[in-house]
């Protein structure tokens, strides 16, 4: 039967037998529009920013959602107008950000490899701030500004070679990583990029990785670059605001245990006050953390095949859909959305898609009571799920769902095969 309901994630739950998001039942919607369906709860998504805000309350600051993490346009609006700035990697997510309206000064711009074109684009709409990567970056940058006649606000990107403890995919703020500029020659790009024409330096930041489930690793890296802004300030160049980054991670598995945004905060905070910084604008760009939880992907069983060695459940849902396991042998949870008596067999299963690939596992040894035809809710799907989907073997991306009470929105169609087909020729 289903997990207990203390174990599923905020504003999912079993009434009368039937798993529902907020006051929608799941069966309903798979009904209606078809699996593999993504369901996010908007409900869920705003109470994760409501720890952020009161974590932060009271001090000059800004939540920029980082929109890869989930990029659909509903879910972007619903943050943007509760109050985020957006965190971006792109000329795409930038367009997607202004689409919904962000005011463009609430806007980051992240990221190792910004082209020129994005660059231009980035300073013609005026944005907040770019996050620079690499010294041969921030000459690139002052060179674009200068032609444009603009300064270009920025921030560098400190690798504070803190282990986030995470998987080593997601671990980004390690001396052998791509991302951010060596502690110690942070003074020196700093004195460089006051001295460019086209560059006006406002913040600092850092980000040293994704799922991160303790706060040692946020107050080393804190430190690191509280002193870093020492150095910086102390060689007379200002930095007004702070950028911690994202990385808070989210409960997959019921035990992860990752600290509440706010109570990380208050840790935080007393750091920096501690430090003598609390007067600083404070940036952040969680991802996970605001939407992960918010999400469950819907999934039909379509055959029962038990074997020697293992059993299968073949679903309607794949790495294309749910990426995580394949890339980074994620952990989700997998429970039915209308739960049968327990099985007594206590049959285990690997549940995996249609997909021609044995890295095509959604879950392994999960032990589920379930006939053809019945559905599987993959939770915590909100976040790197459907932004992360792709067409492989022409598998059109799911739809997806906005709950909001009692009520359900359409916020992304199925995706057919002509949308797929739509920019190819035959010769
Ligand atoms: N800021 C920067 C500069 C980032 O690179 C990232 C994520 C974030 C913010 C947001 O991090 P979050 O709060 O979501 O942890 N696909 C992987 C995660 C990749 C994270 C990439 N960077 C996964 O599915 O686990």
């Amino acid at each position: 039967t289903g997990l207990p309901d203390s174990t599923l994630p905020p504003f999912f739950s079993y009434q009368d037998q039937a798993l529902h998001a907020e006051g929608v039942p799941l069966q309903r919607l798979a009904e209606e529009h078809g699996t593999p369906l993504f369901v996010y709860s908007r409900a869920a998504i705003l109470d994760a920013l409501a720890a952020y805000q009161r974590g932060l309350a009271g001090r000059e600051h800004l939540i920029c959602y980082a929109v890869k993490a989930n990029s659909s346009l509903a879910i972007l609006q619903t943050l943007v107008q509760a109050g985020c700035g957006l965190d971006i990697v792109s000329g795409g997510e930038l367009e997607r950000a202004l689409a919904v309206g962000v005011s463009p000064d609430k806007i980051i711009f992240s990221g190792v490899g910004k082209t020129r074109a994005e660059m231009r684009q980035a300073l013609q709409v005026g944005i907040g701030c770019f996050n620079v990567e690499s010294r041969a970056e921030l000459d690139v940058l002052d060179e674009v500004a200068r032609e444009m006649g603009q300064r270009a606000p920025v921030s560098v990107r400190v690798n504070p070679n803190v282990d986030a403890k995470t998987h080593p995919y997601i671990s980004t703020g390690l001396k052998g990583n791509k991302f951010g500029i060596a502690q110690e020659d942070v003074v020196e790009t700093y004195r460089h990029a006051a001295a460019c024409a086209g560059l006006r330096v406002v913040g600092i930041d850092c980000h040293i990785g994704s799922q991160i489930t303790q706060t040692g690793p946020y107050l080393d890296a804190m430190d690191r670059v509280l002193d870093a802004v020492e150095s910086i300030e102390a060689a007379g160049v200002k930095i007004e605001h702070i950028d911690f980054g994202g990385g808070l991670g989210i409960d997959y598995q019921g035990n992860d245990n990752p600290p509440a945004a706010d109570a990380l905060w208050q840790a935080l905070l007393q750091r920096l006050d501690a430090r003598g910084f609390g007067d600083r604008k404070i940036c952040i760009e969680p991802g996970r953390s605001l939407v992960g939880n918010a999400g469950a992907c819907l999934t039909e069983v379509l055959f029962l095949k038990p074997g020697e060695q293992k059993n299968f459940l073949i679903v309607d849902a794949a790495m294309n859909d749910l990426p995580r396991p394949a890339m980074y042998q994620a952990f989700h949870r997998i429970v039915p959305v209308q739960p049968r008596a327990a099985d007594a067999s206590g049959t285990v299963w690997d549940v995996v898609g249609p997909v021609c690939e044995s890295g095509d596992w959604i879950g392994r040894d999960r032990a589920l009571a379930v006939h053809s035809g019945d559905l599987l809710a993959v939770l915590s799907a909100g976040a790197y799920c459907m932004s992360m989907a792709s067409n492989y073997n022409t598998r059109g991306r799911a739809a997806e769902m906005l709950v909001d009470g009692t009520q359900a929105h359409l916020i992304r169609a199925r995706e057919s095969v002509a949308d797929q087909t739509r920019l190819e020729r035959l010769l």
